[in-house]
């Protein structure tokens, strides 16, 4: 008799779990953001989810979870209830540079989660206070060979995008500034324009209107082409850094667990915000890069965060990043 109600339990349940998920959503959905708001992660947060939340016809509540290099937000979202009304913007800081630099991660971004899509790509930019002494990247270098001790870089804390680009780019140029560490790049930056900091590596989509406005300087763009968003700024090859190429990506993604009707309707409202020609435009005009067809499925994400993961943690051990 117990095993007769034992199995009607499961079924009940998974049908209940199934009818959850074929109704989902019927509330509001939270995207934990983990950095401070205003800063790249915030901001391709915003953008996306203002499209997802008309296809799904719920709103998307956006909360701003900082800390530890945005491990301490993934980490509350990885052990969120996998119902799908906790989502996650991850990136190649979280989701690929923090298992080298945080030996007691409470996550791994290879097997803790259901990745949804990928939602944008974020070229990196070596950008300065408006008046830092040095006009180009070379006069950059010469300074920091100079005085290196003595200048001040800006990052969003260990393990983030821009600590670990910072952190290699430092090592391709033989620099030790002193790292100063924020809630995100958005306070960052109102920092380095309020000349209180001297320079970092950051995404485009955060520094692209500041440097447009002549508030800050972009010495140059860490990718192989300049970008369109960008056109006088020089690539880090033709500015004489070809070394250092380097670029993020921002990434939704749910708890591992979530059902996989709820994962698909995830994914089809990212991909349609994707396609949608206005989102595309917000995107563009900050630089963003967006994702090929073939790049917004759930496999192609989890592929590239493996991919990432196993490419960061050499390249940070190198460059001498200390475990935190
Ligand atoms: C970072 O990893 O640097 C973050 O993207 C900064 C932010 O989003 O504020």
């Amino acid at each position: 008799m117990k095993k007769i109600a034992l199995a009607l339990t499961a079924v009940l349940g998974l049908a209940a779990s199934g009818a959850q998920a074929q109704n989902y959503p019927t509330r509001p959905i939270t995207m934990i953001v983990p950095f401070a708001a205003g800063g790249p992660t915030d901001v391709v947060a915003r953008i996306v989810t203002d499209h997802m939340s008309r296809t799904l016809g719920q709103q998307i509540v956006i909360e701003n979870v900082a800390g530890a290099g945005g491990t301490t937000g993934i980490t509350r979202a990885a052990q969120s209830q996998p119902d799908g009304y906790t989502i996650m913007m991850g990136h190649m800081g979280t989701h690929g540079a923090a298992p080298a630099l945080y030996p007691n991660l409470r996550y791994d971004p290879t097997k803790d989660f259901a990745p949804i899509g990928l939602a944008a790509g974020t070229p990196i930019l070596i950008v300065a206070r408006k008046d830092f002494p040095a006009k180009d990247l070379k006069g950059f270098l010469d300074h920091m060979k100079a005085n290196g001790d003595k200048v001040n870089m800006a990052h969003a804390g260990v393990g983030s995008v821009s600590h670990s680009t910072g952190i290699l780019f430092n090592s391709i140029i033989g620099a030790k500034p002193t790292m100063v560490a924020y809630r995100g790049t958005g306070p960052a930056l109102n920092d380095l324009m309020a000349n209180t900091v001297d320079y970092m590596t950051d995404q485009i989509v955060n520094v692209a209107p500041q440097i447009q406005g002549g508030n800050i300087k972009a010495y140059a763009i860490a990718t192989p082409e300049r970008s369109p968003a960008l056109p006088d700024v020089p690539t880090t090859k033709e500015a004489g850094l070809g070394d250092y190429q380097v670029s993020a990506w921002n990434a939704v993604f749910a708890p591992k667990g979530t059902p996989p009707d709820v994962v698909a309707k995830l994914n089809d409202a990212l991909v349609k915000a994707l396609s949608d020609e206005n989102t595309r435009k917000r995107l563009q005009d900050l630089g963003g890069v967006i994702p090929a067809p073939e790049e917004r499925t759930p496999e192609s994400l989890q592929k590239l965060v493996e991919s990432e993961v196993a490419r960061w943690t050499p390249v940070l051990q190198a460059a001498g990043a200390k475990a935190e």
